[in-house]
C-alpha cells in the first residue's frame, strides 16, 4: 500500500476505543505517526499501539483529559517531544449525558462543550504555530447527526456538535491563508461503547436498521475511511465542510 501520510505527525484524541481506534489505525497504515490520547482507559490505548506496532506502524498513547485546557497543551507538548511536531489533528473526543435537554444539570451541560467543543479550539489554537513552521496542516472535528436533527435524550451532545461544526467553518476561513485545512466528519449511528450505553440500545439499533437505507448500522472504519481521504491531497480544495457518512439516515 503507498503511504500518503509518511513522515507525518497526527494526534487522535479518543484514540483508545471506537471511531478514535479506528482512525488512528487507519492513519497509521497511511504512514502516519500516531499519538493515541485516552483519558481513563489506559488498557484500551495500549492495545490501540500495540495494533499500529503491529502492522509496522509507529504510536505512543497519552493520557489527556481534554476537557482540561493545561492538559490539551500537555498533549500537543508531548506530540512535539516524542515526534518533533503535529501535521494532523484530528478532534474525536467526545462525552455527554444521555437524557432530555431540559434535564441537563447546567453542569453537564458544560462538561459537553468542554470536551466536544472548546477543547477543539484550544487544541487548534496550540498546533497553529507547528503547523505554521512546516507551511501546511490539516485538522478534522467528528460530529454526528444530532448537530442538526433531534435524537432522543442526544442534546447536550448534539448542541455541542452544532456548535463545534460551526466553529469548524470559522477556523476554516481564518486558517486557510495559513495552508491549515479544517473540516469535520458527521456520521449517523455506529456501534461502538458510546451508542452501547444508550438507553434501550438493542432497540434503538433494530430501529437504526430498519430506517438506514444501505440497510446496517455503520462501523468505526466508515467514518475512519472520510477521515483518512480530508488528509489527502486529493481533498485539497474542501475547506469547513461537514462530510456525512450516514448509509443515507440523514436523507429520510
Ligand atoms: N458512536 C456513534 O454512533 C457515533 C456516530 C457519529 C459520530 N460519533 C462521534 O465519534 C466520536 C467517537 O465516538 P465513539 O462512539 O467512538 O466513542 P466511545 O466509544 O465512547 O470512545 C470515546 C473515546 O473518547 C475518549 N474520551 C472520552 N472523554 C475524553 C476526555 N475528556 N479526554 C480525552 N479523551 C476522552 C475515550 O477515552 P477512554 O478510552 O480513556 O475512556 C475513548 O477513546 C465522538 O465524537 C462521537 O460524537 C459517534
Amino acid at each position: 500500500m503507498t503511504k500518503p501520510l509518511k513522515n507525518k505527525i497526527a494526534v487522535v484524541t479518543g484514540g483508545s476505543r471506537g471511531i478514535g481506534r479506528a482512525i488512528c489505525l487507519r492513519l497509521a497504515e497511511m504512514g502516519a505517526d500516531i499519538v493515541v490520547n485516552y483519558v481513563r482507559n489506559q488498557e484500551a490505548a495500549d492495545e490501540t499501539v500495540k495494533a499500529i506496532a503491529a502492522q509496522s506502524g509507529k504510536a505512543v498513547s497519552f493520557q489527556a483529559n481534554v476537557g482540561d485546557s493545561n492538559a490539551c497543551e500537555a498533549l500537543i507538548d508531548y506530540a512535539v517531544q516524542e515526534f518533533g511536531g503535529v501535521d494532523i489533528l484530528v478532534h474525536n473526543a467526545a462525552i455527554g449525558a444521555f437524557k432530555p435537554v431540559h434535564q441537563l444539570r447546567p453542569n453537564q451541560w458544560d462538561l459537553s462543550f468542554e470536551i466536544n467543543t472548546k477543547a477543539f479550539l484550544i487544541l487548534v489554537k496550540k498546533v497553529i504555530p507547528l503547523m505554521e513552521k512546516k507551511g501546511e496542516g490539516n485538522v478534522v472535528a467528528i460530529s454526528s447527526l444530532g448537530a442538526h436533527r433531534f435524537l432522543p435524550s442526544y442534546g447536550a451532545i448534539g448542541i455541542s456538535k452544532a456548535a463545534l461544526e460551526t466553529l469548524v467553518k470559522y477556523l476554516a476561513v481564518e486558517l486557510a491563508p495559513k495552508k491549515i485545512r479544517v473540516n469535520c466528519v458527521s456520521g449517523g449511528a455506529v456501534e461502538t461503547d458510546a451508542l452501547r450505553s444508550y438507553p434501550d440500545f438493542n432497540e434503538l439499533k433494530k430501529d437504526i436498521v430498519r430506517k438506514t437505507p444501505a440497510g446496517r448500522m455503520g462501523e468505526p472504519d466508515d467514518l475512519a475511511r472520510v477521515v483518512a481521504f480530508l488528509l489527502t491531497p486529493e481533498s485539497s480544495w474542501i475547506c469547513g465542510q461537514t462530510l456525512i457518512a450516514d448509509g443515507g439516515l440523514s436523507l429520510v
